[in-house]
């Protein structure tokens, strides 16, 4: 794989996550310091599935670097409704742009379409599988917030379908982290990740549990994410899960004063209004985090493409 790909969090050393965020904390610093560093520049942004927050900080991330979008815009206005491929469809917008976004329902997807493609490709999100320019951001709040080094994090939700959830708890195996992964056992992180993460870091620090309870007063951050109605086969079976572990006032009597909850959002009904204006909530902060991030990313990856020196 190409490193200027950016596939799978399992790409990604700690060394290659801390240059990353080191830049986003010199962006959130001085943003005027790269306005029109990328002046030249265009992303393509090819959204198969919706998309709120990673979509448009892509394009303020883009724009606030001085350079601009070019947006395939909907499924349904583009000639994916005429049956166009994938691989043509991306091999048609590399010739528009510098660096491709791809958002699409497959897993596999952002894999198979990185083969056809010269410029830099990222994956914003394939299907169940991986979400790895949200894993950065996720990074950077954590560290902000609580710090990467000694961590005790608490991930629920859907772990099943949650492609935020397997591209962090990937990342998260470069760190000194213990990860608690709390669902239903029909919502429990795939086999398949769990074998690969204790091969990638220390297995002893991943544990499985289906209640919140015996972990909260432990966890220095609670990552909370939305079952992910649109990937269950069966309606019956999203009703049996839906409004499982919920947060609210009530639920955080146990928690320790320094927890800091994180959600990629959108957030369904995991998480009760009532807690946004809590010292806890770190979401908003979360998603505001995806622009310096992924101006970093953009600013490094454009740099190394057109052989720019730093500075
Ligand atoms: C997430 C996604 O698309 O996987 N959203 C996001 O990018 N912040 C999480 C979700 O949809 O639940």
């Amino acid at each position: 794989m190409r490193h200027d790909h950016l596939i799978t969090s399992k790409q990604l050393s700690r060394a290659d996550i801390e240059t990353v965020l080191d830049r986003a904390a010199e962006i959130d610093d001085d943003p005027s310091a790269v306005a029109d560093r990328h002046a030249e520049s265009l992303l393509g942004l090819l959204f198969f599935e919706p998309s709120t927050r990673t979509k448009m900080s892509f394009e303020t991330a883009m724009k606030r670097l001085g350079g601009d979008v070019v947006d395939m815009g909907s499924v349904e206005s583009s000639s994916v409704k005429k049956g166009e491929t994938l691989a043509d469809t991306v091999r048609v917008i590399e010739g528009y742009a510098d660096a491709l976004v791809l958002r699409h329902p497959k897993e596999g997807a952002a894999t198979m379409a990185s083969e056809f493609v010269d410029v830099p490709l990222l994956n914003a999100g394939d299907g169940a599988g991986q979400h790895p320019t949200q894993t950065l951001l996720d990074l950077y709040t954590i560290r902000e917030n609580a710090g990467l080094d000694d961590l005790t994090i608490g991930i629920m939700g859907d772990l099943k379908y949650g492609r935020t959830v397997h591209s962090l708890a990937y990342a998260l195996t470069n760190f000194d982290a213990r990860q608690h992964f709390i669902s239903p056992e029909s919502l429990q992180l795939p086999r398949e990740v769990v074998y690969d993460l204790h091969q990638e870091g220390d297995g002893a620090r991943i544990r499985e549990h289906d209640s919140l309870e015996e972990v909260l007063p432990s966890l220095d951050v609670l990552y909370v994410t939305r079952i992910q109605r649109e990937r269950f086969p069966d309606e019956d079976e999203y009703q049996k899960v839906a409004g499982q572990y919920q947060i609210d006032s009530e639920t955080l009597e146990a928690a320790s004063d320094d927890l800091t909850i994180m959600h990629p959002l959108p957030r369904v009904d995991e998480i009760a209004p009532e807690i946004d204006d809590t010292d806890y909530a770190a979401y908003f902060e979360q998603a505001h985090n995806g622009v310096p991030v992924r101006m970093a990313l953009l600013d490094l990856l454009l740099s190394a493409a057109g052989g720019e020196t730093d500075e």
